[in-house]
């Protein structure tokens, strides 16, 4: 699994499962990552964690939802590692109360979820696709076990993580045969602040949705953040246009 000398970008490092995923790429060898989020204290942490393996960390504010941000963190990452082979597209919101219907939701609750979720995917991919080599280059998406089906009270969220598939498959289409590969990875429940933050809002609880995984517990970070690496790496060079599952068995049973 030898990413030595190559360089990526994640967005939603600042926490979580993009957290997770910048420690693994380190870990395993990155030579820079470029890492993006609203919250910089948490990318300063992240960029702490990191820096311990010898890897190049450059953090920027970029609000995903934001074309110009985005296309400025990509252009800016050229620049200085000047590569890029890989990007983990993470950052997202849950939001959510509970109550809201198809017939009450607010078309500004629904233009915001959807601008991160699912325009910041494809604002990401469209700067990025272009400086990715041709073969080599390999793109993860995070999507949702929420992507497979529909989610009560949070239409917005279902819709724009069944979208980031939609956007997935057809990229993985267009860029297979120049050998880059594209990727979704869809997080059953997982113990971060998204879903800790829907726990204590009473939309649901860890304890019930363990029951409902295969192995009777939530994820953690780290195990989503191996497998989405793994998609990054040559290792899964026959692997594209997928939506892969890491979830305790959730969508399973
Ligand atoms: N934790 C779970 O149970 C779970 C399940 C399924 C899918 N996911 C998905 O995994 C991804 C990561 O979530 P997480 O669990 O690590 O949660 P998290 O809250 O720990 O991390 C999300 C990160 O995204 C950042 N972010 C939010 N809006 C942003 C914006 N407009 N621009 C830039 N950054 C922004 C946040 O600041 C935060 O650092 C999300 O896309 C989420 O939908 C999580």
């Amino acid at each position: 699994m030898s990413i030595e000398g190559r360089v990526y970008t994640i967005t939603g490092a600042a926490s979580g499962i993009g957290r997770a995923v910048a420690i693994r790429l380190a870990e395993l060898g990155a030579a820079g990552l470029a890492l993006s989020d609203l919250n910089v204290k948490g990318l300063e942490d992240t960029k702490s964690k990191c820096v311990t393996y010898n890897t190049k960390v450059v953090i920027t504010r970029v609000d995903a939802s934001k074309s110009d941000q985005i296309e400025d963190w990509i252009a800016a990452t050229i620049r200085d590692f000047g590569r890029l082979d890989g990007a983990a597209n993470v950052a997202g919101i849950a939001e959510g109360d509970g109550e809201t219907t198809c017939a009450t939701i607010k078309t500004e609750d629904w233009d915001k979820m959807l601008d991160v979720n699912l325009r910041g995917v494809m604002f990401c991919m469209r700067a990025q696709l272009p400086h990715l080599p041709r073969p080599g280059g390999a793109i993860v998406n995070v999507s949702s076990t929420s992507g497979l089906r529909g989610l009560p009270h949070n239409a917005a969220y279902a819709t724009s993580k069944f979208g980031v598939i939609g956007l997935t498959e057809s990229a993985a289409g267009e860029f297979g045969q120049y050998g880059i590969r594209v990727n979704a990875l869809l997080p059953g429940p997982i113990d971060t602040p998204i879903f800790r933050d829907g726990e204590a809002k009473g939309l649901f609880s860890s304890e019930m949705t363990s029951q409902a995984t295969c192995l009777k517990r939530m994820g953690k970070p780290d195990e989503v953040a191996k497998v989405l690496c793994f998609l990054l790496t040559d290792d899964a060079s026959y692997v594209t246009g997928c939506h892969w599952t890491v979830d305790g068995g959730y969508s399973a049973c």
